[in-house]
């Protein structure tokens, strides 16, 4: 598919359809995303690939109190539970963020990504602020990845929330200490057609010449 459709209408697919997923199509997508960057080329991401339905149960196990903590935080269980009170295109997001956490087992591939810690040269480590030049070593990669998997025609949804739960996932999928989780991709056939615009901000919110806050055009 052309790249600029890709890059412009990937979304975070949250319903997918029984169809089955094929191995191939995974490996496909894995082969060309490892073509992503990575500081010093150290390519340190690694990719466990989760169809077994116990493993899937039990990483929606670990995933579903951390995605209700995460609504109690940021107020989007406000916005369940008083949905008339908020913007509408919001409360579908979270209601459907909602819905992938209920459903997360029954998403038909979980990849859950690390990324082995000693390939990371954290350049800011020791800045006074959250540190967060180890993730561009990995990032890349997950982005990459999402963007071959719509080219295989597979939905996916990229999440943070089993990172907090690393320990539980390293023993359930034998990943080793030194390898640190970084995101979760759930990838299933899309249930819904493709969107044809995603809803982003304008270059101009957020691009400036010369100067922080000038205007680019
Ligand atoms: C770092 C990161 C963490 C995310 N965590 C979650 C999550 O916990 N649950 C969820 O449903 N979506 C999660 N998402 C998906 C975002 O909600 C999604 O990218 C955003 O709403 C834009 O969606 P769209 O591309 O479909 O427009 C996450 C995305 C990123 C990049």
């Amino acid at each position: 598919m052309d790249l600029f459709e890709a890059m412009r209408c990937t979304p975070t697919s949250r319903r997918f359809s029984d169809e089955p997923v094929a191995t191939e199509a995974i490996e496909a997508a894995l082969e060309n995303a490892r073509f992503a960057p990575s500081g010093g080329n150290r390519q340190g991401w690694r990719v466990v690939v989760v169809r077994d339905g116990g493993l899937r149960a039990k990483l929606a196990e670990l995933y579903l109190p951390r995605w209700r903590a995460y609504t109690e935080l940021t107020g989007a269980a406000q916005m369940l539970a008083d949905p008339g009170s908020f913007d509408p295109v919001r409360v579908r997001m979270v209601r459907r963020a909602d819905e992938y956490a209920e459903r997360l087992a029954e998403v038909p591939v979980h990849l859950v990504i690390g990324v082995q810690l000693s390939d990371l040269a954290v350049t800011d480590a020791d800045l006074p602020r959250t540190s967060i030049v180890g993730g561009a070593s990995i990032y890349p990669f997950v982005q990459n990845l999402l963007l071959a998997l719509r080219g295989e025609g597979l939905a996916a949804a990229m999440t943070t929330l089993l990172v907090p739960a690393e320990a539980e996932v390293r023993e359930l999928l034998a990943i080793p200490d030194d390898v640190a989780v970084a995101a979760h991709v759930g990838v299933g056939h899309p249930a819904e057609p493709w969107p044809t615009k995603l809803a982003r901000k304008p270059v101009a919110e957020f691009a400036f010449a010369e100067r922080y806050g000038e205007p680019l055009a």
